[in-house]
């Protein structure tokens, strides 16, 4: 799959070396060398992999070159707040908005950046989930692919209309995380009767 990269930062690296192993043909662009719109230009998938801010007037900058292409968001949109992170408003239906021809699909925002240097992505024997909303189904399906080509599971949670809720999760998450927490275990699957 030929993926480009908006943003050279840790997302960049960590993501972009891991569909490297992967065997992904991979285009990093930044803003201080120009290369955005190359980056862009070569992914039949692009990253947005900037700050929840800059995303959308990002794709708004792009948004003639990211028509018919899918734009991955893993921005999460939250700043400090007294009790922890707050959300700051959901990020991918500003991105549709500014490049209405692109699928815009969120997925890749739960996890710290250094867990996709994992190699395998498996953590305590579990091979790595990665929860994704997409705009479209065959959107989906090609994130789910590459979701898979990475070694981990991919796991459909609805339309884009359904991300801010992974949005939200991964606010509550880092809360917790920073306040010494214990996230793992806030999910456990159901005991067996
Ligand atoms: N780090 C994590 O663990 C993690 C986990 C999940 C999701 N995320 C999300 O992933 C996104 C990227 O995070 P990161 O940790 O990779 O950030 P980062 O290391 O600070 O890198 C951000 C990148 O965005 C570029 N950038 C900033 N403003 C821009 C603009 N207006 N136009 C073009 N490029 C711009 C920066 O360029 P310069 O170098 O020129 O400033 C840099 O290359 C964020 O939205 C974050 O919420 C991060």
């Amino acid at each position: 799959m030929k993926i480009g990269i908006i943003g050279t930062g840790s997302m960049s690296q960590s993501l972009g070396g891991a569909w490297t192993r992967a065997g992904h043909d991979v285009r990093i662009g930044g803003r201080r060398d120009g290369t955005l719109r190359a980056a862009a230009a070569h992914g039949e998938l692009v990253l947005l992999a900037v700050p929840a801010p800059a995303a959308p007037l990002v794709a708004a900058d792009l948004a003639g070159t990211l028509a018919g292409r899918i734009v991955l968001d893993c921005t999460n949109p939250i700043e400090p707040g007294p009790e922890g992170p707050m959300l700051t408003g959901s990020v991918p239906a500003r991105i549709a908005e500014a490049a209405p021809e692109a699928a815009v699909v969120k997925a890749f925002n739960v996890c710290h950046a250094s867990i996709w240097t994992l190699d395998p992505p498996v953590f305590e024997g579990t091979p790595l989930t990665v929860p994704y909303c997409a705009a479209t189904r065959p959107a989906g399906e090609r994130v789910a692919a590459l979701i898979a080509s990475m070694g981990c599971t991919a796991a459909d949670c609805g339309g884009l209309d359904r991300a801010p809720y992974l949005e939200a999760t991964a606010a509550l998450a880092i809360g917790v995380w920073f306040a010494g927490g214990p996230v793992r275990a806030i999910f456990p699957e159901p005991a067996q009767c």
